[in-house]
């Protein structure tokens, strides 16, 4: 029999949120101890887990055209097995295993600790599906995270699942409910993380401001969270995504001013402008308090930027109410946004309703879409000229380029050597791109 390779290659693709990217890696991490590498392409691994997203149609769909391709691979390799992740895995469990005869492993976002028992099963010929809440807290059971050396930023999930049901929405279903992981816990791999060489950690939850946890034996809410970690010497900025605006409280709003740590940028989801169509989105905020949330956010860190989330043609939109959510943009001034058409999710209260014909959702998404890029310009536009700081993350496209992420989350490059990397240095902005912001190091 010929030597088996020290090493099996594991491939993984990670689709959605930042949140998929952070399991990924955990999930990598876990399997480590079965002597699996990670290797950069489905050809030559001996283990191809697909970590799914399943938020829109489209998401979803990529699961079986990718499983398509990887066919061929399978053809040519029966040794290699084939395992579906995530919440397309969560939402659809057995069904994936009858519909495709390739795959031989099926793992929900709460059970992915179970993975080397998994694998040890799909090894031995067996086709497992796993898509249990278990009682158990798969990060407790997860070892402590390697020691190798990082880059200069990461994710750590501090909070998981959703409680606010809204109509569109089928994380509550995928990801069960809201759930905060032990401040203690979180401090330390916060700690890990930056002995590994991080310099800038992005806090993760589907409700990730609905975080709350016991400190020094009280109940504490996710500001003083932030506080704790922003007394780790050598973690340099925090970031959070994604928040709910109905748990944007007072100690929060605070924060923004007074943790220098805390980055001047936010992603906050409203969806739309219009309260009829909020309501019926079950969001259980108004525009008008949206609105109060970002004056009392600029009132504690004037040069805040904000982010968000729209959904056009949300059925029974009205043309008025799609120019309540022009409007609403008009009024904040976002320096981003991503924007959605609708998307009707299996199990969800809004899928029993009748849609908006496509032609008027592809027409609202166009129309919100350029006042949106018009607004990010303007964003860009005005960092001409000011000096902002810049953590240097990786080499440019251009030879002797690096590039980085400002304070408000623009990508920024400069002429610079390769050693700028995880270094945060002072940038002037000299020029405003549609995507990026190119400047000079300053000091
Ligand atoms: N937890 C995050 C959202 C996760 S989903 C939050 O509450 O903000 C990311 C975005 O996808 C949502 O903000 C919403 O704009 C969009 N989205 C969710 N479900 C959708 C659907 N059924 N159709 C279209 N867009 C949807
Ligand atoms: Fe989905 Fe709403 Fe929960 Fe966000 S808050 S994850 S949009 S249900
Ligand atoms: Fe997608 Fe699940 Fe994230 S549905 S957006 S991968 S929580």
């Amino acid at each position: 029999m010929p030597d088996r390779p020290a090493a099996r290659k594991l491939f993984i693709r990670t689709y959605g949120c930042q949140m998929n990217v952070y399991d990924s890696e955990r999930m990598a991490e876990a399997l480590g101890g079965q002597g699996y590498v990670l290797t950069d392409a489905p050809e030559g691994a001996d283990l191809v887990l697909l970590n799914t997203c399943h938020i829109r149609e489209k998401a979803s769909e990529k699961l079986y055209s990718d499983l398509g391709r990887l066919k061929p691979l399978k053809a040519a390799n029966p040794d290699l097995r084939i395992g579906v992740a995530g919440c397309v895995a969560q939402a659809e469990g057995e069904e994936i295993i009858a519909r495709m005869p390739l795959v031989d492993l099926v793992v929900g976002p709460q059970s992915y600790h179970r993975l080397p028992e998994m694998e040890r099963q799909v090894r031995a010929g067996a086709r497992v599906v796993d898509t249990e809440f278990p009682a158990e807290d798969k990060f407790e059971v997860l070892k402590d995270r390697p020691k190798a050396a990082r880059g200069p930023t990461a994710f750590l999930t501090v909070q998981e699942g959703c409680d606010k049901f809204c109509a569109f929405c089928v994380v509550p279903y995928t990801r069960g409910a809201e759930a905060s992981r032990p401040a203690d816990r979180i401090l330390s791999e916060a700690r890990g993380l930056v002995e590994a060489g991080v310099r800038e950690i992005t806090l993760l939850g589907q409700n990730v401001n609905a975080w709350h946890g016991a400190m020094s034996g009280d109940r504490q809410g996710f500001a003083a969270l932030i506080a704790a970690l922003a007394r780790i010497d050598g973690l340099e900025r925090i970031r959070y995504t994604t928040s709910h605006p109905g748990d944007m409280d007072d100690a929060l709003i605070a924060a923004h001013g007074a943790e220098a740590k805390l980055m001047p940028y936010l992603h906050l989801p409203v969806q739309s402008g219009s309260d009829r169509i909020l309501k019926a989105m079950n969001r259980k905020h108004t525009a008008e308090a949206y609105l109060r949330i970002v004056e009392r956010l600029r009132a504690a860190r004037p040069d805040i930027l904000l982010s968000s989330d729209f959904i056009v043609a949300f059925p029974g939109e009205s043309e008025a109410d799609f120019e309540a959510t022009l409007d609403l943009i008009r009024a904040v001034g976002f320096g981003s946004a991503f924007s959605f058409k609708y998307s009707p999710r299996p199990g969800t209260p809004a899928a029993e309703k009748a849609e908006l014909p496509p032609e008027v959702a592809d027409d609202r998404l166009q129309r919100l879409q350029a006042l949106m890029t018009a607004q990010q310009r303007d964003a860009q536009q005005a960092m001409v000229g000011r000096e902002t700081t810049v953590l240097f993350e990786k080499p440019g496209r251009l030879a002797g380029q690096m590039v980085g992420k400002s304070e408000h989350m623009h990508a920024v490059h400069v002429a610079g050597p390769d050693n700028l990397r995880g270094q945060i240095r002072k940038v002037r902005i000299v020029e405003a791109g549609p995507n990026s912001l190119a400047g000079t190091v300053a000091d």
